[in-house]
């Protein structure tokens, strides 16, 4: 088997035009530059309902966040490109990570967190890159004991920011994505030895 990190890296975007999936894609390619084995996955292919505790006690964890679960169970890193919707995180993305926080078959919800290290990045049109989306998820994944790494991407202007291929415009934001992702290789390996 690998011994190399294995990362998931996702995007809170389920739009099919989604800058942060495009960022999300390049940070992925990124981490395996760096030495990771690195999942992308989108989460327009995992459907899930809004959490709603009566649905949970009638039907349990929905089908395709007990999938995203063990994703996250079978891998040691977090690459999260992170949208902002009104100064946070979009509903997307909370309601992924409050589902997956919930017990299952008699597992802590904290589970798929625990020890994990994770990195953020995220892109926005307008001139402040999703810095506010992330100081808010920051403090999210914290509570579930992630380890954050302080290095993260703000994509300003992001509409402007990819080629027709999804590379980017502006090599300098390559280098920026690059070092977040070594970054956070390195750290997972440290943390998961
Ligand atoms: C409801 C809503 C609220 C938004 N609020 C913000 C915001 O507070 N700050 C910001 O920079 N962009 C905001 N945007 C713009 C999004 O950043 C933009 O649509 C972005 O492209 C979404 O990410 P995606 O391209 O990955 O889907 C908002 C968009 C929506 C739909």
């Amino acid at each position: 088997m690998s011994t190399k990190p294995r990362i998931l890296v996702f995007a809170g975007s389920a739009r099919e035009g989604s800058l942060n999936k495009k960022l999300a894609r390049i940070a992925a390619t990124c981490a395996r530059e760096a030495g990771a084995e690195a999942t992308l996955v989108d989460l327009r292919d995992y459907p899930i309902p809004l959490y709603d505790g009566d649905l949970e006690e009638r039907e349990g964890m929905p089908p395709f966040a007990v999938k995203l679960r063990e994703l996250f169970l079978s891998h040691q890193g977090l690459l999260i490109a992170s949208p902002e919707n009104n100064g946070s995180v979009t509903s997307l993305l909370k309601n992924t990570i409050d589902w997956l926080s919930r017990d299952y078959q008699g597992r802590s919800g904290l589970e798929p967190y625990s020890g994990k290290v994770a990195a953020m990045i995220g892109a926005s049109p307008g001139g402040f890159g999703a810095i506010s989306s992330l100081a808010n998820l920051r403090p999210i994944l914290t509570k579930l004991t992630v380890l954050v790494i302080p290095e993260q991407v703000t994509l300003s202007k992001a509409h402007q920011a990819f080629k027709d291929d999804g590379t980017f415009v502006d090599e300098r934001n390559l280098k920026a994505v690059t070092t977040v992702a070594r970054r956070l290789v390195e750290m997972t390996a440290k943390v998961n030895p």
